[in-house]
C-alpha cells in the first residue's frame, strides 16, 4: 500500500513550489553575481515570464533546470519574469496571401510530400527520385534559397513536413509555424503549451485536414492544416517528466503517439523519488482525440530500496519510446524501439525493439539486444540515485526501418546508441539475422557511440552515422554547459548491405576546423537522409554533406554555422546540427540548425536549399 501511495507525483500533496524558494536555491548562485558572463536578477526580471520558461525548457539554462519539475519552473519563471503577451511575428514575416490550400485529401500523402519523420510508414527515411526531384549533379549545385529564425531560441531541433508546396515546422518556443515551401513566409503560427520537436504529421479530415504532433510536457494536439486552429488537446501521459519527441503516425483513423520522458535527469536531484516514468504508446482516433488504447513498455513502479539520503527508489522505469512506430499494416502491428530503463530492476522490454499489435496494443513480441541497461544521469555524478547495473544507457533512439530488398526476405533495420546496427525478422519474432558494429566508443565518449536520431536505407543498402563523441566535463563553475566537445573525436559515417551486414564503405569523420568555436564536434548523431545516388549527413561541427552512396565521397558540403539574413527579420545564426536530419522534396532540401543541447553550438535557424 505504501508503495501505490508513492507511485502518485509527490507534488499531489505538497504545497505549490514557491518561486522565490526556487530562485534562491536554483538561480541566486549564478544570478546574484556581477559576472559580465551571467545576466543579473534585475535584467531577468525585464523578461517575460515565457522567455524564461523557454530559457529552462530548451534554452540556455536547459542544463541547469534539470532537476526542476514542470510547476518549479512555471513558478521561478512568474517570480522573475513580466507576465506579458508573446510578441506576435511582423507582419513582414507573414505571406502576402495568407491561405492554406492542401486542396485534395491526397495532398498529405501525394508521391513528393515528406510528411511526419520518413516519406513512408517503412521509416527509412529514403525520398524516391521523383518525389526527391534532385539529380546528383543537382545536390552538388544547391544553393541556399531562404533562412527562417526561431525568435528567441538556441536550439533549432524540429523536423520540418513538406507537402503540397507548404512546409510545418514546430519550435523550441512551442510555435507550429505554417509557411511556404518556396520563399518562407508564414501563413499563421499556433503557440503549443510545451517546446515542440516532434515531426508534424498531415492527416486527411473530412474535407480539410488535421496536424498531429506532440510537445515536451506530454500535451498532443491537433490543429486544423488550413488554418492553425486548435481541433483538440490531450495531456498523453501525465507523468511530470513526460516528453512527446518521436513523430505520431496514423493508421484507419487512429493515430499512434510515441511517449518518453527526461526523468533521467530528475534523478540528478538526490531528493528525488527515482523513479516512476514508463514508456508508452497512446493511440487516439484523429477525430476527437479520445484514446483508444495505451500500451505501456514496463509494470507498475513499486518501492525497492532507499537511496544513500533515505529517500525511496522505485522501478521498474523507463523504456521511453523516442521514436517514430513503424506500421506493417500487412502484419496489423507496429514496431517500436525503446530505450533503457531508469532504476532497477531492468525488465526485458528496455533497448529492445518491440512489436505491438494495431488494434489493441497488446505486445505481439519483444526483442531485447542489450538486457540489464538501468541507467539514470546521476550515474555520472554523485550516484545517489543511480542503479546497481549502471548503464551503459544504449537506448534504442531511433525508429526501426523495414525494408524488403528485392528478391530478399524483409527485414527489420536498427541502430541502437551501442554502436549496433541490427538486422530482424519480422517473419520469427524479431530473431536476429546479422548484426554488425558500425563504431566502437572512444577514451572521452559517454554514453552514444552508435546510431543515435536515425539510420537511411534505400533499396540496397543502409546508412548509419555515428552519434560517438569526445566529452569533458565542465571545470568552470559558470560555464552552464554540462560537457565540452572535443573537436576532434567522433563522427563517421558507414554503408552497410542490406542482405548480409556486410559494410560497402565508409566515409571518414572530419575534424573540426582550427580555431571552430566551442561545441564544434565532428559526431554525427542527427538522423540521414537518403534519394537516389545520395545520402545526407550532417554534423555537430554544423556541416550539411551529402555523400555518394556509390562511394561515401563527398559530393556537396555547406557550414551552417554562421549567422543568416532571414525572410522573417529574426537575427538567427546556425550552430550543430543534430536531433532530425535533411528533408527532401521536390527538389528542395530543408534542415534545423542548431542544437545547444549536449554542450553543442547554439542556432535557431530553418534552411531550405535548391540548385542554382
Ligand atoms: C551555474 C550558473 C547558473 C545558474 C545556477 C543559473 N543560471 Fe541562468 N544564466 C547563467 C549564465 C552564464 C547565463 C548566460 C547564458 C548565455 O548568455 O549564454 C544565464 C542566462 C539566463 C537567462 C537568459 C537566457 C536568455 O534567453 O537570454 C535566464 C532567463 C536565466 N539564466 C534564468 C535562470 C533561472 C530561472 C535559474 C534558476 C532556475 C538560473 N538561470 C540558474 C548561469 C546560471
Amino acid at each position: 500500500m505504501r508503495a501505490a501511495l508513492l507511485l502518485l507525483p509527490l507534488t499531489v500533496f505538497a504545497a505549490a513550489p514557491s518561486g522565490e524558494e526556487t530562485y534562491k536555491i536554483r538561480c541566486a548562485g549564478c544570478h546574484e553575481r556581477t559576472d559580465p558572463r551571467v545576466p543579473h536578477r534585475t535584467a531577468l526580471q525585464q523578461m517575460s515570464t515565457q522567455r524564461i520558461l523557454r530559457a529552462l525548457d530548451f534554452g540556455a539554462m536547459m542544463t541547469v533546470a534539470y532537476p526542476l519539475n514542470r510547476q518549479e519552473r512555471q513558478a521561478v519563471a512568474a517570480f522573475l519574469g513580466k507576465n506579458v503577451p508573446v510578441p506576435a511575428p511582423p507582419a513582414s514575416a507573414f505571406c502576402a496571401d495568407r491561405s492554406v490550400k492542401l486542396a485534395v485529401a491526397s495532398a498529405v500523402t501525394s508521391k513528393d510530400a515528406w510528411n511526419g519523420w520518413s516519406p513512408r510508414a517503412d521509416n527509412t527515411r529514403f525520398q524516391p527520385a521523383e518525389a526527391a526531384g534532385l539529380s546528383i549533379d543537382a545536390v552538388k549545385k544547391l544553393k541556399l534559397k531562404w533562412a527562417f529564425g526561431f525568435d528567441g531560441d538556441v536550439t533549432a531541433f524540429a523536423q520540418p513536413t513538406v507537402t503540397g508546396g507548404q512546409v510545418f515546422v514546430g519550435g523550441a518556443g512551442g510555435i507550429i509555424h505554417a509557411m511556404r515551401a518556396d520563399s518562407g513566409c508564414l501563413q499563421w503560427t499556433f503557440q503549443a503549451n510545451g517546446p515542440v520537436r516532434s515531426s508534424i504529421l498531415a492527416v486527411p479530415l473530412g474535407r480539410q485536414h488535421a496536424l498531429l504532433f506532440g510537445d515536451q510536457t506530454g500535451w498532443f494536439y491537433a490543429l486544423q492544416a488550413e488554418t492553425g486552429k486548435l481541433l483538440w488537446q490531450k495531456k498523453v501521459e501525465e507523468h511530470d517528466a513526460a516528453r512527446l519527441t518521436g513523430a505520431p503516425v496514423a493508421h484507419d483513423g487512429v493515430v499512434f503517439v510515441p511517449v518518453a520522458s527526461w526523468e533521467e535527469t530528475r534523478s540528478l536531484d538526490p531528493t528525488y523519488v527515482c523513479c516512476t516514468f514508463r514508456g508508452s504508446i497512446v493511440a487516439l482516433r484523429i477525430r476527437d482525440g479520445a484514446q483508444v488504447w495505451k500500451s505501456y513498455m514496463v509494470g507498475l513502479p513499486k518501492e525497492t530500496g532507499k537511496n544513500k539520503r533515505g529517500v525511496p527508489q522505485l522501478g521498474p522505469s523507463g523504456a521511453g519510446i523516442w521514436a517514430a512506430p513503424t506500421l506493417d499494416a500487412k502484419r496489423g502491428v507496429m514496431y517500436v524501439a525503446t530505450g533503457d530503463n531508469y532504476s532497477s530492476p531492468p525488465t526485458e522490454t528496455s533497448d529492445a525493439i518491440i512489436a505491438l499489435d494495431l488494434k489493441t496494443g497488446k505486445i505481439v513480441w519483444s526483442r531485447q539486444t542489450l538486457p540489464g541497461d538501468a541507467y539514470n544521469s546521476s550515474c555520472g555524478t554523485d550516484k545517489l540515485n543511480c542503479p546497481a547495473e549502471d548503464g551503459p544507457d544504449y537506448d534504442f533512439g531511433s525508429s526501426a526501418m523495414l525494408v524488403a530488398p528485392p528478391g530478399g526476405r524483409e527485414l527489420l533495420l536498427a541502430g541502437q546508441k551501442s554502436g549496433m546496427v541490427y538486422a530482424l525478422d519480422p517473419q520469427r519474432q524479431g530473431e536476429i539475422v546479422w548484426q554488425v558494429r558500425i563504431a566502437t566508443p572512444g577514451p572521452l565518449a559517454v554514453t552514444s557511440v552508435g546510431v543515435q536520431w536515425g539510420m537511411a536505407a534505400d533499396g540496397q543498402k543502409l546508412y548509419a552515422a555515428s552519434s560517438n563523441s569526445g566529452r569533458e566535463r565542465a571545470t568552470d563553475p559558470l560555464d552552464i554547459r554540462r560537457n565540452i566537445m572535443d573537436p576532434n573525436q567522433g563522427g563517421g559515417l558507414t554503408a552497410l548491405r542490406i542482405a548480409d551486414g556486410s559494410r560497402a564503405w565508409y566515409a571518414p569523420p572530419i575534424v573540426c576546423a582550427q580555431g571552430a568555436p566551442s561545441g564544434c564536434s565532428p559526431a554525427q548523431s542527427a538522423a540521414v537522409t537518403a534519394i537516389p545516388g545520395v545520402v545526407f549527413s550532417a554534423s555537430m561541427d554544423g556541416h550539411l554533406r551529402a555523400y555518394s552512396s556509390e562511394n561515401g565521397a563527398i559530393l556537396w558540403d555547406f557550414s551552417t554555422a554562421r549567422e543568416f539574413k532571414t525572410v522573417n527579420g529574426v537575427k538567427a545564426t546556425g550552430g550543430s546540427i543534430d536531433g532530425p536530419g535533411v528533408v527532401v522534396s521536390k527538389g528542395m532540401v530543408f534542415v534545423n540548425s542548431g542544437y545547444s543541447r549536449f554542450g553543442g553550438m547554439a542556432g535557431n535557424v530553418l534552411l531550405a536549399f535548391e540548385p542554382e
